[in-house]
């Protein structure tokens, strides 16, 4: 028996398994440490692969983390502190139904309804103005969707940034804007070249699939019982629509971030209506506009074979 005889539970066990090991651990327990923290996740999935791992994906869009920047309205919506629905004097019919509360389901009904013009085509004005409302969505769902919520930003300011641009003009709807960018040869379809500024298309595509995904988390809670646990809701309808596109590490992250979301009352209460069943209602409502607007904008990456873009 010299110095290499090892056991045999371990002679597999070489410092690259080891590794393998280690590091989604120390990742997993990294992540715990910062929800719990109530701190925003930040890069930490990212630290190893150093592959492109947001939410949303995309090479170097993750916003660096920006001094100066308040964390967004977290403190003040998550948690227990929200609004719960209220029943007794009704509220007046045009005022805001819960003055002191960022997100407002009305500004976002009233930015998606507007969004389809009767000839099919996507504002993107209004799109944008719908996810600034969606965002503050997000971030009433907890700090852990902190980095979901700072991409999502980007994503609007990349959006924004082409829509004052030069060639303005050709973003003011979604049909103009795939047309321009595909006639200009500004898409890369198959690879993303490192030194382009990111396109409209492709920018807008990451948007569309989390809106699959807010979509079908907003369908699930307004179908939902009493009983039913939103992280669970949260997670399939994660599974539907975003983890495809997810690295290991993100999904990872994305599980964790669910189990720290509201109580279904709580997430209730966001909607400010008078009792459960308006507020069903009203997410219903919601999840129609939004779908309808996903299923327009599907059909345009559709026939333009761009579903796919890196
Ligand atoms: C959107 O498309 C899906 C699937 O094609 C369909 O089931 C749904 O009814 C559509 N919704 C709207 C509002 O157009």
């Amino acid at each position: 028996m010299g110095l290499g005889a090892v056991g045999p539970g371990c002679a597999g066990m070489g410092p690259q398994r080891l590794l393998w090991f280690l590091l989604p651990t120390a990742a997993f327990l990294g992540l715990l440490f910062l929800s719990s923290l109530r701190l925003q996740v930040q890069l930490s999935a990212c630290v190893w692969g150093g592959r492109p791992c947001g939410w949303l994906g995309g090479r170097g869009e993750t916003p660096p983390p920006v001094q100066g920047r308040k964390p967004p309205l977290l403190s003040r919506l998550s948690g227990s502190r929200l609004p719960l629905p209220r029943h007794g004097t009704p509220a007046p019919a045009q005022a805001p139904r819960c003055p002191g509360q960022a997100f407002q389901i009305s500004r976002l009904l009233a930015a998606f309804r507007a969004c389809v013009t009767p000839d099919g085509e996507i504002l993107l004005g209004e799109y944008l103005a719908g996810w600034k409302e969606l965002i503050k969505l997000i971030d009433a769902l907890g700090a852990a969707f902190g980095l979901l919520a700072q991409e999502t930003q980007t994503k609007m300011e990349i959006l924004q940034g082409h829509r004052a641009g030069p060639h303005a003009p050709h973003y003011r709807t979604l049909q103009a804007m795939v047309a321009f960018e595909l006639q200009r040869g500004l898409v890369g379809l198959r690879v993303l070249p490192p030194d382009w500024p990111p396109s409209g298309c492709r920018t807008l595509l990451r948007l569309h699939r989390a809106l699959k995904w807010l979509e079908l988390f907003l369908g699930k809670l307004s179908h939902s019982g009493p009983e039913e646990d939103p992280s669970q809701l949260c997670a399939v309808a994660y599974q539907a629509a975003l983890a495809p596109y997810h690295s290991w590490w993100v999904r990872q992250a994305a599980g964790l971030a669910f189990l720290a979301l509201p109580s279904r009352r709580e997430l209730y209460g966001l909607v400010c209506a008078e009792g459960e069943r308006e507020a069903r209602a009203m997410l219903l409502d919601a999840v129609g506009i939004i779908a309808r607007v996903y299923n327009v904008t599907q059909r345009v990456y559709a026939t333009r074979g761009l579903l796919e873009l890196p």
